[in-house]
């Protein structure tokens, strides 16, 4: 039997959901609360830049908070990069950074980050201080309006889609955590992973639209879960292959 060299792994806001950190589609979600054309399209950006700064600086504050921490989904993870004898590469939808200080290194945002802020004009990326909006000098060009969040907006392209599709073709193992699966390009990577040949997993607290075009699926709460999940795939009882 071959062993699993590569493992790629999706995560959604749902892997977030027990730090505290609201996902977008359940109950009182992100998007039952406010609208998505406001807060999370280049249009609303320029109709009502406000707004959007707002929403954002709320997002962060919130993220800043001493109770908003990394969960056992988040640890388990950072634990599968680091003992795991192969490659391990987290793809997030999340704009949070509790991967990274869970201390994930293999990491790739595709929806952007929330701690950061971007010029429009030089592209240039900083660290955002938790409070920004169209008065905010920006330090490359010290113009006030040019700041904008680091965020992925419905419309815009997802980061680094060249390596995600090529690391997802050349995977062997793939993993998605805490998604509704509803959100394309995100949605389709367990096809470019299973045209790759990987074995494709789903964990998830309930059933996605996505749930049965997995070759397993798992449903329960992430922190109660993956740290379960990662200890059978580090002593070797996770079988590569479908059955
Ligand atoms: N453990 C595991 N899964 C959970 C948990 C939990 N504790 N809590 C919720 N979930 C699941 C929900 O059942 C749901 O299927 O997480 C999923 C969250 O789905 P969404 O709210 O749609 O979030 P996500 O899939 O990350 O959204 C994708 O949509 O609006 C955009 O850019 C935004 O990145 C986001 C993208």
């Amino acid at each position: 039997m071959e062993n699993i060299k590569n493992i790629t792994i999706l995560t959604g806001a749902g892997i977030s959901a027990e730090s505290g950190i609201s996902t977008f589609r359940d109950q009182n979600g992100l998007w039952e609360n406010h609208e998505i054309e406001d807060v999370a399209t280049p249009e609303g950006f320029q109709r009502n830049p406000e707004l959007v700064y707002k929403f954002y600086n709320q997002r962060r504050f919130q993220l800043s908070q001493d109770n908003i921490v990394p969960n056992p989904a988040h640890m388990a993870l950072a634990k599968l990069e680091r003992e795991f004898s192969g490659s391990v590469l987290v793809i997030t939808q999340n704009v949070d950074d509790l991967h990274e200080r869970a201390g994930q290194k293999n990491l790739i945002h595709m929806h952007g980050e929330l701690m950061k802020m971007r010029c429009v004009a030089s592209n240039k990326i900083y660290k955002a201080p938790n409070f920004f909006d169209g008065d905010t000098p920006c330090p490359c060009c010290q113009e006030a309006g040019n700041l904008r969040p680091h965020i992925v907006w419905f419309g815009e392209m997802p980061f680094q889609m060249d390596k995600i599709q090529s690391e997802l073709l050349n995977s062997d193992l793939f993993l998605s955590i805490g998604t509704s699966a509803l959100v394309y390009p995100a949605s389709i990577f367990y096809r470019w992973a299973a045209q790759g040949g990987a074995k494709t997993i789903e964990l998830n607290l309930e059933s996605t639209v996505a749930s049965d075009r997995f070759d397993e699926n798992f449903q329960g709460k992430a922190s109660e879960l993956v740290p379960g999940f990662v200890e059978d795939l580090l002593s070797g009882n996770i079988s590569p292959e479908v059955s």
